[in-house]
């Protein structure tokens, strides 16, 4: 019996339990490797409800990325043309890297079904479960100087808000320098990670996390309540492929203002799906605590910060808390 069999099965049931001994009538199986199949199938992005008495119902069925059906959805001329999509990995951070190293052109992707060391800014970890979201990292070889690669990461959270506002319609903001969060939850983020060679960038592969089809108890208890997926904060599931062009296109499009026009357009647009400005947070910077009011960006892409006392700091590197006055802080 094959997985695709035991999924047909279910597919035939829509919305509803299929026992134990039916599965096993129907497939000519035992009970045990039916259940071994669950939990293969739950592994690979399924959800089902289990009833000791009525058995199982499929809730989830997670969507497939697939190169030639994403090549036909994409609008762009360089993002995501070269693409390889694999199955699990450590991290896509790591296969783009070596992809760069060996001398790929700007725009190649790495899609991952699954990242087993998925990691975060800050040494942290990303949730990167089987299927259900998009974890994928570019190369871009932009011919700027190294201290412009900060720019790029917020012109990177920009075009990944304007797409899944536009796609989603749901109230996504940008938290300073580039979490994307809807309802003061994170459901994305960005890392980027340069090479560079004589004060000039050599590549940067861009990291791009989106939580989209996850469920509340794919999170682990330390990130439940910071953390969400457009699925649970819409009540509705995504395609993935869908996702991934719109992105791409608005991604593309940014990226050629940027190289043609500078950083200031990127900016303003920035600050005008900031969450982060006008109100009073606390920032941790490695040189220590500030509270402040962050007011705008500069034209490196540090922000500006206004200190109780009325002086204005500029901040390139920190991790903004939450709004002091927030209901989170006020509890
Ligand atoms: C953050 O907000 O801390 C950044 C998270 C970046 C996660 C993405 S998922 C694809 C790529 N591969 C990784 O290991 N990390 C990035």
């Amino acid at each position: 019996m094959s997985n695709e069999t035991l999924v047909q099965l279910f597919r035939d049931h829509p919305g509803q339990f299929v026992s134990g001994a039916k599965m096993s009538e129907a497939l000519n199986v035992s009970r045990t490797a039916i259940w071994k199949s669950i939990k293969k199938l739950e592994a690979a992005g399924y959800e089902f409800e289990a009833s000791t008495k009525l058995g199982y119902k499929l809730l989830f069925e997670p969507d497939k990325l697939d190169s030639n059906v994403l090549d036909s959805a994409l609008k762009t001329s360089r993002f995501g043309r070269l693409v390889t999509i694999a199955g699990e990995v450590p991290s896509t951070q790591d296969l783009a890297r070596k992809a760069a190293e060996d001398g790929v052109s700007e725009g190649m992707l790495v899609i991952a079904e699954q990242q087993v060391s998925g990691r975060g800014r800050m040494g942290r970890s990303w949730v990167s479960p089987y299927g259900k979201g998009i974890w994928m990292s570019m190369v871009l070889r932009p011919s700027v100087p190294i201290h412009c690669a900060p720019q790029l990461t917020l012109l990177a959270a920009v075009a990944l808000c304007r797409s899944l506002r536009r796609v989603t319609r749901l109230p996504i903001g940008i938290k300073w320098p580039n979490d994307l969060l809807v309802d003061g939850r994170k459901i994305s983020g960005i890392l980027l990670e340069s090479a560079a060679e004589d004060e000039r960038l050599k590549y940067i592969v861009a990291g791009i996390g989106i939580s989209v089809n996850l469920a509340e108890g794919d999170y682990p208890e330390e990130v439940l309540g910071k953390a969400t997926s457009l699925r649970v904060a819409s009540g509705r599931t995504y395609d993935r492929t869908e996702l991934i062009a719109d992105f791409l296109a608005e991604w593309e499009q940014l990226y050629d203002l940027f190289l043609q026009e500078g950083f200031r357009s990127i900016a303003s647009l920035w600050e005008s799906l900031a969450v982060s400005l006008g109100k009073q947070v606390k920032l941790v910077t490695p040189q220590g605590e500030i509270t402040g009011i962050p007011e705008s960006l500069d034209e490196s892409g540090a922000i500006r910060v206004r200190r109780e006392d009325g002086t204005l700091v500029t901040i390139f590197s920190a991790e903004m808390g939450e709004p002091l006055d927030s209901p989170v802080n006020r509890a």
